[in-house]
């Protein structure tokens, strides 16, 4: 079906009507399936970003656009004024596939944070015995986690945080990946909980050292303060793994998600955690219109089933591994790019160059025109994460095309 705009006619109306809040890619998407997207014009894409990872299970994957549809001709949204036929199983299958007691529904990722930290505060009053309005959650620099203004008081990116203040208290920064800072941190009593990315998404796919994740469980179980896991973009194999914690054994005591969670097609995410602290929240205290909705319910329930029955935890870890040797080998050949860094099919290359060049936006524009989509994380970062159902001779097709534009790197 030809689109009646042009690329530049649509991109134009985003200009003149839209808020400036996103500089994208130039390219007008309009159709998906599987690894590739189409523009306007007809011209097919590797897409090697999956909506910011939340498309692993491949652009409209038929069985969860089949869920979506099945469930939207029969209801859609009741509220949590009433129960709805779909929330319970779901509730049930959503906890048993993570092995967590309770789930608390919502819609994005970054709700998903602020529920964590509610519930993690409410915790450390009611269970904990923090004096009322002391409690403490730590971060780590670097950390992303959404645009809400608890998120961007957490924040260590001026862009994020300049002239929105005044910001949220009780929120402490400290280095990722450095175990003596968090020891120093959790020397304070009043602090309820810790919470972190086991893979730092949106600072360039920033992998800690094997055995950082095991040591801050660990710190946080003897010092009584609550893990919490941000695996909205890590989560739901896209690390080669269902979670990033599972690479070391580590339960988190809060996990959030999202994302992945609907496969792309819906805004659903969730937390869950144990009885006692899931407990801690009591009706009247936190939700939303649109958590738990029987949509979303339906879904995540197809979504997370897509993820266990393509086996596409086993699939990422296994294109992962090649996508890296790739690179490496092209390392040996060039001197633009430094490193490759990253786990399962969350990867980065950091490109030589100034972290406020345009050299990786360039490099994307160039990969474009060859027809692979990704987007840069930093002035000199690419993360390239495609939709997990890739399959090898695809894989190697974009390898070819990512060292085609960095060898006709200026
Ligand atoms: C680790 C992490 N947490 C939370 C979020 C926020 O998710 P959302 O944009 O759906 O609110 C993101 C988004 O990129 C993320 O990468």
């Amino acid at each position: 079906m030809l689109a009646t705009l042009s690329s530049s006619e649509l991109i134009a109306l985003e200009d003149r009507y839209g808020a400036h809040n996103y500089h994208p890619i130039p390219v007008v998407l309009a159709r998906g399936e599987r690894v590739y997207l189409w523009d306007v014009e007809g011209r097919r894409y590797f897409d090697f970003l999956s909506a910011y990872s939340a498309v692993n299970q491949g652009h409209c994957h038929p069985r969860i656009i089949q869920a979506l549809v099945e469930q939207a001709q029969t209801l859609t949204l009741t509220s949590r004024a009433f129960y709805n036929d779909k929330l319970g199983p779901y509730e049930q299958f959503i906890t048993e596939f993570f092995g967590y007691d309770r789930v608390l529904p919502m819609n994005t990722g970054v709700e998903g944070g602020e529920t964590a930290i509610k519930i993690c505060r409410k915790w450390g009053y009611e269970v904990k015995g923090i004096p009322a309005n002391q409690a403490k959650i730590i971060f780590a620099k670097r950390n992303f986690w959404g645009r809400t203004m608890a998120a961007i008081s957490s924040s260590t990116d001026p862009k994020s945080y300049t002239n929105f203040g005044p910001y949220m208290p009780g929120f402490e920064v400290i280095p990722y990946d450095d175990i003596p800072a968090l020891e120093a941190a959790l020397e304070d009593p009043n602090v309820a909980g810790v919470m972190l990315e086991p893979i730092q998404g949106e600072a360039g796919v920033v992998v800690p050292q094997d055995g950082y994740l095991k040591k801050v469980s660990e710190l946080c179980r003897a010092k009584n303060v609550l893990f919490i896991a941000d695996e909205v973009q890590t989560g739901i194999a896209r690390t080669g793994k269902l979670l990033a914690c599972d690479h070391e054994n580590v339960k988190p005591d809060i996990l959030i998600l999202g994302k992945a969670l609907s496969g792309g097609v819906y805004p659903v995410s969730a937390v869950l955690t144990r009885n006692e602290i899931m407990d801690c929240i009591r009706p009247g205290e936190h939700g939303s219109t649109y958590g738990g909705n029987p949509l979303a319910c339906a879904v995540a329930t197809v979504a997370l089933q897509v993820v266990r029955d393509e086996k596409l935890a086993e699939n990422a870890e296994r294109m992962g591994k090649i996508f890296r040797e790739r690179m490496n080998a092209m390392i040996q050949q060039t001197d633009k790019v430094s490193l490759v860094r990253g786990k399962g099919l969350l990867n980065a290359i950091v490109i030589n160059d100034s972290p406020d060049s345009e050299t990786a936006w360039n490099l994307c524009l160039d990969m474009k025109e060859r027809g692979l989509l990704a987007k840069p994380t930093h002035g000199n970062i690419i993360r390239f994460a495609p939709p997990l159902v890739i399959t090898e001779d695809e894989l190697h097709q974009c390898c070819d095309i990512i060292e085609a534009a960095v060898k006709n790197m200026g």
